[in-house]
């Protein structure tokens, strides 16, 4: 099964990427997960799909999605928020109406944060979307990785063996929990 892996940071040296690039060498054999770029799509315009003129951008984001049996957001939280440029990912794959990508879609949430709360609100502002998107959003465990900006090394590779466990047995619960919310999967 693949896993669709959206960054809500664009950061040179984000916290978040870097985990998210920690998730992905975890993935067990049947799963690949495969970071999706959101930092090129043009902000959502309801316009461009009522005056049948989508940017190529937002189809091709569409189709892509398409292909993924699931999602796994890795975010930062901005303002106890979802920062915009992951909200304008979410917004574009939710449209047209009647049409959305996600609805379905098993997902997980990482929020991540230099703070001690490890991005909280970002973590449950997102679950809220989740909800009227109809992705089942896996409950537990839960991620919020705090004290980000100590869990690399000088290279970027996360140092931090407790928090590489964590994500690891993150990884492993995706896993199941894909398989008991994919409908075709027996
Ligand atoms: C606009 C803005 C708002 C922010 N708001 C929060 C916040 O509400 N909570 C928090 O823990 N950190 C907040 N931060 C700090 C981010 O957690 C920090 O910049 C983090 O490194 C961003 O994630 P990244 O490393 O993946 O880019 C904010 C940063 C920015 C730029």
């Amino acid at each position: 099964m693949k896993v669709a892996v959206l960054v809500g940071s664009l950061r040179r040296e984000s916290f978040s990427r870097k985990t998210a690039k920690t998730l992905v060498t975890f993935a067990p054999e049947s799963l690949t997960l495969e970071i999706v770029e959101i930092g090129d799509l043009p902000l959502y315009n309801q316009d461009g799909d009522d005056d049948g003129k989508p940017p190529i951008e937002w189809t091709t984001f569409r189709k892509r999605i398409k292909e993924y049996d699931g999602v796994i957001f890795v975010t930062p939280e901005y303002n106890r928020s979802v920062p915009a440029v992951l909200k304008n990912a979410i917004d574009i794959g939710s449209r047209p109406y009647g049409q959305s990508v996600w609805a379905g879609k098993p997902g997980a949430i990482v929020s991540v944060s230099p703070g001690a709360i490890g991005g909280f609100g970002a973590n449950h502002h997102l679950r809220q979307s989740l909800v009227f998107l109809d992705m089942p959003a896996m409950q537990q465990p839960e991620a919020y990785i705090g004290g980000a900006a100590n869990l690399f090394d000088a290279e970027g590779k996360m140092s931090n063996e407790s928090t590489r466990e964590f994500l690891r047995k993150f990884v492993t619960a995706f896993e199941v929990w894909l398989r008991t919310n994919t409908a075709s999967v027996s």
